[in-house]
């Protein structure tokens, strides 16, 4: 795994020169294009970049941008590849140790996602506080990689609450600001009522297929996570209307500009706020 990281690794060097990447942020479903906001430094297709998974769904190009944000190099991550893709979970995680590995500090994360909570609308976007990993797996079975962290790693500030507040500020300007616990499913089933009944239960608000992952290597390594859900549809059993990857797709095409709005103003203020 080491060798596969350090292969990736010398070719972002490579692309960049060896400039020191600051922020890292992996888009989902609605957030497509994002880089063209910014000029582009470097781009290149993660099909280039040793060991990095190509994304197979639609909505995720699989395009690393390298772009600069207050005077910070910023990778733009298009695209992911998902557990229900087939991939073993260590691989799913090559990107962000690869960047942490770079000397990344913060990474940010946004996924489309299903509300459970009553306090969502499809549209919204929401702060997600903490997560359940429901799924059975972890990232971190197997060899700990102890140049990224410790074999037991801490989990019980996984989303930076110095970034939750940066959040909250940023979302007055545009929106009610909510936040949530994030349970993981694999996918790519949509889940049944009974199982978002569960994930109620237990203390969920949101439900999807991805981002967890990330997350748990990125605190691993040490880095500050930020992780926003687009509220694309109700969970299943919430609303009594049947899932559809077509509706998911729309919402988050039609709530495009306000997510990519507040992303913009968020990665802004984290670059500035972080040395
Ligand atoms: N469940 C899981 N993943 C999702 C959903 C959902 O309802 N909506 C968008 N991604």
């Amino acid at each position: 795994m080491l060798d596969q990281i350090n292969e990736a690794k010398n070719f972002i060097n490579k692309l960049t020169s060896n400039k020191e990447i600051h922020t890292v942020i992996i888009l989902g479903s609605g957030m497509s294009g994002f880089e063209k906001n910014y000029e582009i430094m470097h781009q290149v297709s993660y099909s280039d970049i040793p060991n990095f998974l190509q994304p197979s769904i639609e909505g995720h190009s699989g395009t690393l941008s390298i772009v600069e944000i207050e005077g910070k190099y910023t990778a733009i991550l298009s695209g992911r590849a998902h557990y229900y893709e087939g991939y073993p979970i260590q691989e799913l995680v090559i990107p962000v140790r690869t960047f942490s590995s770079l000397g990344a500090k913060n990474l940010i994360l946004t996924n489309a996602a299903g509300g459970i909570s009553l306090d969502y609308n499809p549209g919204d976007i929401v702060s997600i506080t903490d997560h359940i990993n429901l799924t059975g797996d972890n990232p971190l079975i197997g060899k700990n990689l102890d140049d990224f962290g410790p074999r037991f790693p801490d989990m019980s500030e996984v989303y930076s609450k110095q970034f939750l507040q940066i959040a909250e500020s940023i979302s007055k300007n545009h929106f009610e600001f909510k936040t949530g616990i994030y349970a993981w499913f694999t996918g790519p089933t949509y889940e049944t009522p009974a199982e978002v009944n569960f994930a109620k239960r237990i203390g969920a608000d949101l439900v999807g297929m991805s981002t967890v992952p990330e997350a748990i290597v990125a605190k691993h390594a040490g880095m500050n996570v930020s992780a926003f859900s687009l509220v694309t549809n109700l969970a299943a059993g919430i609303s009594d209307s049947p899932l559809d990857h077509n509706e998911v797709i729309e919402i988050a095409e039609l709530s495009k500009v306000k997510l990519q709005t507040f992303m913009k103003e968020f990665l802004s203020q984290i670059n500035i706020s972080n040395n």
